[in-house]
C-alpha cells in the first residue's frame, strides 16, 4: 500500500501491510492474529506529524475509530469524547456547534484526535494537556483495553508517555476532554493580543468587548492560514523542530550577541526560544535541498515543493541543525516522528 496520500508531507513510502482499525475489537483481532500478532506495529493517524524516509515493514495500523459525544455536563466542566480517528479540527468545530467552547485556540491543527495526546499538541496559549480528561488505549501485546488519566500520560511540551515508555506499545482509541466552566478566553498569545488591539476587543470588559469563543476560533484560523502552509496544498508536517529550552545564562549570552532573540520565560526559570527565529536568523527562509524547502513565511516549517523524498527533507534538516548549532550553540530537536 502506498503511504503517499497517508502523510501530509506527501513523502513516498510503502507499507507492506496496512490494517484499518475502527474499534478496540479490531486491535484485538490484529494482536490475536497468528502472524500479524507477532510482527512489530506502526500506528498511523492523520499522518500529519511523521517524516517517512523509508518503506515500513511493520504492520501499519490506520486508526479510523469514529464517534463524537458529550459525556457529561457538570457544574465545573463539560466532558466530551471523540474517537481517535476523528479529525482534531472537526472535534473543535463540533464542540463550538454544540455550544461548548474551550478548544478554540487549538483550531485548525492538522491530524487526528488519537494523535493529539502523543505529542500533546498546542497552539496560541493552550495545549491539549490543559483540556485533557482521560483516554482509552489498547495494549499491543496483551490486547487489553486500559484507561489513562492525565498523570499517567506524563504530558510535557510536545511530549507524553506515548513518545517515551509506551512508544509503539499501545493504540489510543478514544480521548475525553474537559472543558472548564465557566468558560474563560485564553488571550495571552501575542498574535491574539494584536487581533484584539486591531478590533477594539479587550480582556477587560470595562475597556472593550471580550472576544467570544467563535471570534477567537475565527482569529486562530485566520492567523494559521496566513502563517502556515495548508498541507492539502503544500506538503508539510507543521513545525519541524521543537522550541529549545535554555538556562538563563545561555539566554543572556545569546542576547548580548543577538539582542532581537525571541525568548519566553518559563515557570521553572529557564527560557524557551523561538526555533523559527533562530533558523530565520541563520538565513534559511526559502532555502532548499532538492524538492525539500524551508517555508518562506515560517522558517520552522519545512515543506515539500513537489516530489520530495524523505532523505532530502532530512538532509535539509541536518544542515539547519548544524548551522543553528554553529551560530548559537543550540541543538534543535525534530518535532515530528522520523521513520
Ligand atoms: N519567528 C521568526 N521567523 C520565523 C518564524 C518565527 O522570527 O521564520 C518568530 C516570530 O516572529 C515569533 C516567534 O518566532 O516571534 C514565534 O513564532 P510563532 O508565534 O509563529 O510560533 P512558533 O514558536 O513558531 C509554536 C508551535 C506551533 C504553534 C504556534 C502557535 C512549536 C514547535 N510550534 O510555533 O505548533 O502553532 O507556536 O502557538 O511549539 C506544531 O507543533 O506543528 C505547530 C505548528
Amino acid at each position: 500500500v502506498s503511504l503517499l496520500a497517508h502523510n501530509t508531507f506527501g513523502l513516498p513510502a510503502v507499507a507492506h501491510t496496512l490494517v484499518r482499525i475502527g474499534s478496540d475489537a479490531d486491535v484485538r483481532r490484529v494482536v490475536d492474529h497468528p502472524t500479524l500478532g507477532r510482527s512489530p506495529k506502526f500506528v498511523l493517524g492523520g499522518g500529519s506529524n511523521v517524516v517517512l524516509t523509508r518503506d515500513i515493514e511493520a504492520v501499519v495500523l490506520k486508526i479510523e475509530v469514529g464517534g463524537l459525544r458529550i459525556v457529561e455536563r457538570r457544574e465545573d466542566a463539560v466532558i466530551v469524547e471523540a474517537g481517535a480517528g476523528v479529525g482534531w479540527h472537526e472535534l473543535v468545530a463540533w464542540t463550538l456547534d454544540q455550544g461548548e467552547p474551550g478548544l478554540e485556540n487549538m483550531a485548525l491543527i492538522p491530524g487526528t484526535v488519537g494523535a493529539a495526546p502523543v505529542q500533546n499538541i498546542g497552539a496560541y496559549g493552550l495545549e491539549m494537556a490543559d483540556r485533557f480528561e482521560s483516554l482509552d488505549a489498547v495494549d499491543l501485546v496483551t490486547g487489553r483495553s486500559v484507561t489513562l488519566d492525565r498523570a499517567a500520560c506524563r504530558f510535557g511540551y510536545r511530549d507524553s508517555v506515548f513518545k517515551q515508555a509506551l512508544a509503539g506499545k499501545s493504540v489510543i482509541t478514544r480521548v475525553r476532554l474537559r472543558l472548564p466552566r465557566p468558560w474563560r478566553p485564553v488571550l495571552d498569545y501575542l498574535d491574539l493580543q494584536r487581533r484584539m488591539a486591531e478590533t477594539g476587543h479587550s480582556a477587560d470588559p470595562a475597556l472593550g468587548p471580550v472576544p467570544d469563543a467563535r471570534t477567537l476560533f475565527d482569529w486562530v484560523v485566520a492567523i494559521r492560514r496566513a502563517k502556515l502552509p495548508d498541507p492539502a496544498v503544500i506538503g508539510n508536517a507543521g513545525s519541524f523542530f521543537k522550541n529549545p529550552v535554555v538556562t538563563p545564562e545561555q539566554c543572556r549570552d545569546i542576547i548580548t550577541r543577538d539582542p532581537h532573540l525571541v525568548h519566553y520565560p518559563m515557570d521553572d526559570g529557564n527560557y524557551k526560544l523561538a526555533a523559527g527565529w533562530l533558523i530565520d536568523a541563520c538565513g534559511w527562509k526559502g532555502k532548499s535541498v532538492g524538492a525539500a524547502a524551508v517555508y518562506e513565511k515560517q522558517a520552522l516549517v519545512l515543506v515539500n515543493r513537489g516530489g520530495a523524498r524523505g532523505a532530502e527533507v532530512m538532509t535539509l534538516a541536518r544542515a539547519i541543525q548544524e548551522s543553528v548549532y554553529g551560530r548559537f550553540g543550540i541543538r534543535l530537536e525534530p518535532e515530528p516522528v522520523v521513520v
